[in-house]
């Protein structure tokens, strides 16, 4: 199955069978000093891997949408910077660190709006930058390494502090995919839900489908009926209408960018959700690590925001379906100003009624 509205998708990676067990928690693989992604566009009708041998190949599968998610694209991009390393010191030993520039600019071209693409060049960057040239590749992978085990342990903890201010049993509505697929493994909002569903907490998820790329309806569904957490996907314009239906107590999302006064950038939909959960006395939760706040974007006018092509939207399954005439607006994400947004909730805790002081207070904190 292909995600529909995306009619001029093409496979163009070398496809790869591995020998594991596909789960929410394998979206990226380093296995025998090779990476490996799996190919989301492709979920859930096929479980297929792409290796992506270079930097390029890596920038390609992020542009593409193979892997997508914000926490995601920073650690395939931190591995893909451990990739550029071991090729450029190969080929010369002596001026590696010059030419690596030309890589960070290929991986920081891939998308604009998930700031964690950017933190984790910047991260690598001052990593590179304090190591001498013993053996750099294998420093730089390990530290790509280090990146993605760190993030699937903020998101435990992220599940935890998120769970604790779900009053249950409650339902939850949930757009896009932050889950296992979209982040290291376990997930930013449905590491929440995940936690909160052990604990008793929501006995009902709506998936809304996502339109156009249905990150919704074909990677957050799968990602909880695996997990056997009751799930049902309804279209995004249904969103209000079951608000107003009752028993909903939150929406809870990720976030690509969170600028320094509280303001959210997510998937397109997530601002008309905050909307109408603000007219139903819904509350919303932002569940992302601390490396999706970006304290040098004062405010959510200042994100940039992904423009993709106008056929994800004129098209479904392939096949056009607006008049040949007819052009689209396709921006994939939106800005949630701070003042519809409950609680921001990171690896390190909560911010309540996120404002500037508090996300600098939280910033500044251990
Ligand atoms: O276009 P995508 O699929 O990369 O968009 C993903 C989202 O908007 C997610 O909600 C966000 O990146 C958070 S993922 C933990």
């Amino acid at each position: 199955m292909l995600p529909p509205g995306v009619g001029q998708w093409r496979l163009s990676m070398q496809e790869v069978s591995l020998d594991i067990a596909v789960s929410a928690d394998s979206a990226i693989v380093w296995q025998d000093e090779r990476l490996y992604l799996l190919d989301q566009r492709l979920l859930p009708g096929r479980e297929v891997f792409i290796e992506c041998t270079d930097v390029q190949g890596v920038a390609q599968a992020i542009r593409a949408m193979v892997v997508r998610g914000a926490p995601a694209i920073g650690i395939s991009a931190a591995y893909g910077i451990g990739l550029a390393v071991r090729a450029r010191h190969l080929s010369d030993p002596l001026h590696w660190r010059e030419v690596l520039e030309a890589d960070y600019q290929t991986l920081a071209e891939a998308r604009p709006t998930a700031v964690n693409l950017f933190w984790a060049i910047a991260h690598m960057r001052r990593f590179i930058a304090s190591i001498d040239d013993t053996d750099p590749a294998a420093r730089v992978l390990a530290e790509a390494i280090e990146i993605h085990r760190c993030d699937r342990a903020d998101n435990r903890r992220i599940g935890e502090f998120g769970a604790g201010l779900i009053e249950g049993p409650t339902a939850v509505i949930t757009h896009c995919n932050a889950g296992g697929l979209a982040t290291g493994g376990w997930g930013t909002a449905l590491g929440v839900i995940r936690s909160a569903h052990a604990q008793g907490r929501i006995h009902q998820v709506y998936a809304d489908e996502t339109r156009p790329w249905l990150q919704g309806a074909r990677l957050t569904a799968w990602e909880l009926a695996r997990d056997a957490i009751p799930v049902k996907v309804i279209a995004d314009s249904a969103a209000p209408a079951r608000m107003a239906a009752g028993g909903v107590g939150w929406v809870i999302v990720g976030a690509d960018r969170i600028a320094a006064n509280g303001d959210v950038a997510n998937k397109i939909g997530t601002y008309g959700l905050a909307v109408a959960a603000r007219h139903h006395g819904v509350r919303v939760l932002v569940a992302a690590p601390t490396s999706t706040i970006d304290p040098e974007t004062p405010s959510g006018a200042e994100i940039p925001i992904e423009q993709r092509s106008a056929d994800e939207v004129l098209q479904y399954a392939g096949q056009r379906i607006a008049a040949d005439a007819v052009d689209a607006w396709n921006p994939v994400f939106d800005v949630t100003p701070a003042e519809l947004v409950d609680a921001i909730v990171t690896e390190r805790g909560v911010i309540e009624k996120p404002n500037p002081a508090r996300l600098a207070e939280h910033l500044a904190g251990e």
